[in-house]
C-alpha cells in the first residue's frame, strides 16, 4: 500500500493498494467521524461490480448510506445528472457534515466532485477511482465539472477531495482498450517529469502490468506522486500544471475533429507523437530520444501519428475566440523526463509544427 499526501487548499491522502474498497467505511470514519450520511455516486457499468461492497462497508462503519447511479458514459456528464444528485441529498436531509463518495471513472469523479462543491455551498467528497485514467489523473487535483453542448468541461469548480481510495484490484475488470487509454496519461508523466517511470515502462509491457498487481500498484503510485507534486506547486493551473497538457493541445483538436469518436487517450498519444516529431525537426529533441519515445508509445498499443495538417492543428487550437490573436502555451519535451512551457504566437506555432 502506498500513501501519498497532497498539500493543496485542502490537504488529503491518496491511498493506492489492493483490496481497499471493502475498507471504505473504516477509512472514511478515520477522517470524518462526525459524518452521518453518505451518498455514493456511481454509474451503470461500475455499480453492478463494486457498489454493494462499498455500500456494505460504509454501513458497517455506521453510516446511513444512499446511492445515486447514472448511466455510464461522457454523455451523462451534464447538469441533469448533477441535479439528480442535489435532489437525492436534499430529499434525504443531507447536512454540511455529510459526504459524497464517487465510485467510478473520471466522468463519475468529475461530476460527484462538482455536486459536492455546490451542494449547501460545498460538502466533502471522497474519490474511489475505478479506471486507470481516474487513478493516475482525474481523481487527484480537484478539477470538477460537467460538459455543455458547446464543449467539454465548460462548467466546474476547483474542489479538492478529502480522501482518494485507489483500489487497483478494480482495474481487473477494466476493458483492455480503456486500460490502454489510461496508459497514454501514464506515458505522459514519464515523458514530462519521471525518468524512473520511463524506465519501468520500458522494462515492462502491458501484459506484465495487467498480470502483476505489485507492478501495477507501483506504476500507479508513481503517477500519483507526480500529479501530487504538480498540484502542490500549482493547484489553480497557472503554470506547472499546464505541463500535464503535453500532447493535449494537438490531441484535443484531433479528438474534436473526430467528433469524439476517437478515445481521448488515443488522441493524446497521437498528439504526443506529433509534438515529438516537431521537436525533432526543430532540433530541440535528439533523434535518439524521439525514436525511444515513439517506440514506447507504440509498445503500449497506442498510435503516434495522424493525418491532421499543421494548419488544422493550429486552427483548432485557436478556435476558441478568447485565444484568437493571443499567445499559446505549448508544452515541449526536449529531453525525456523534462518539460518546458513555451509561449508561441499562432504563427510561431504553425512554423514549429511544419
Ligand atoms: N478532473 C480532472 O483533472 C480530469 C483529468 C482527466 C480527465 N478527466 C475527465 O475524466 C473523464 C474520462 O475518464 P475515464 O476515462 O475514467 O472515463 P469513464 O468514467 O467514462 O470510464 C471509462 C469507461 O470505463 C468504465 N469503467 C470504469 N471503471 C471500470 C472498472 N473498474 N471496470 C469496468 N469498467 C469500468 C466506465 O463505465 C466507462 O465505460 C472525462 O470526462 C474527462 O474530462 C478529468
Ligand atoms: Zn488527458
Amino acid at each position: 500500500m502506498i500513501k501519498t499526501k497532497v498539500k493543496a487548499s485542502r490537504n488529503y491522502t491518496v491511498i493506492t493498494g489492493r483490496r481497499l474498497i471493502g475498507r471504505t467505511g473504516k477509512l472514511i470514519e478515520e477522517i470524518r467521524p462526525f459524518a452521518k450520511k453518505i451518498l455514493i455516486v456511481s454509474e451503470s457499468r461500475v455499480a453492478p461490480l463494486y457498489l454493494a461492497r462499498v455500500k456494505a462497508s460504509c454501513m458497517k462503519a455506521g453510516f446511513e448510506v444512499y446511492a445515486y447511479v447514472f448511466e455510464a458514459g461522457e454523455r451523462s456528464k451534464n447538469i441533469d445528472t448533477i441535479a439528480g444528485m442535489w435532489s437525492a441529498m436534499a430529499q434525504e436531509g443531507f447536512t454540511r457534515t455529510d459526504l459524497i463518495v464517487a465510485l467510478g471513472g473520471g466522468v463519475c469523479g468529475d461530476m460527484a466532485g462538482f455536486a459536492a462543491s455546490t451542494f449547501l455551498r460545498g460538502i466533502d467528497f471522497i474519490q474511489i477511482p475505478t479506471s486507470l485514467l481516474a487513478m493516475v489523473d482525474a481523481s487527484i487535483g480537484g478539477k470538477t465539472g460537467i460538459d455543455l453542448p458547446e464543449g467539454k468541461n465548460q462548467v466546474g469548480a476547483f474542489w479538492q477531495p478529502s480522501l482518494v481510495i485507489e483500489d487497483i484490484s478494480c482495474l481487473d475488470t477494466l476493458p483492455d482498450e480503456v486500460f490502454i487509454e489510461g496508459m497514454a496519461e501514464v506515458i505522459k508523466y514519464a515523458f514530462i517529469m519521471d525518468i524512473p517511470l520511463y524506465k519501468l515502462l520500458r522494462e515492462n509491457s502491458i501484459t506484465a502490468l495487467r498480470s502483476d498487481p505489485a507492478l501495477l500498484e507501483k506504476m500507479v503510485g508513481m503517477c500519483v506522486k507526480d500529479k501530487a507534486y504538480v498540484i502542490q506547486n500549482d493547484e489553480h493551473d497557472n503554470g506547472l500544471r499546464q505541463t500535464l497538457n503535453y500532447g493535449h493541445t494537438v490531441g484535443h483538436v484531433i479528438e474534436k475533429n473526430s467528433n469524439f469518436s476517437l478515445p481521448h487517450g488515443v488522441c493524446v498519444a497521437k498528439g504526443m507523437g506529433i509534438m515529438i516529431n516537431a521537436c525533432e525537426k526543430n532540433s530541440t529533441l535528439s533523434s535518439e530520444d524521439a525514436m525511444n519515445m515513439k517506440d514506447l508509445i507504440r509498445a503500449y498499443n497506442l498510435p503516434v501519428d495522424d493525418d491532421i495538417t499543421p494548419e488544422q492543428a493550429v486552427a483548432g487550437a485557436m478556435n476558441d475566440k478568447k485565444k484568437r490573436g493571443s499567445i499559446l502555451s505549448v508544452i515541449l519535451v526536449n529531453k525525456i523526463g523534462h518539460s518546458q512551457i513555451k509561449k508561441m504566437t499562432h504563427k510561431e506555432y504553425l512554423e514549429f509544427l511544419r
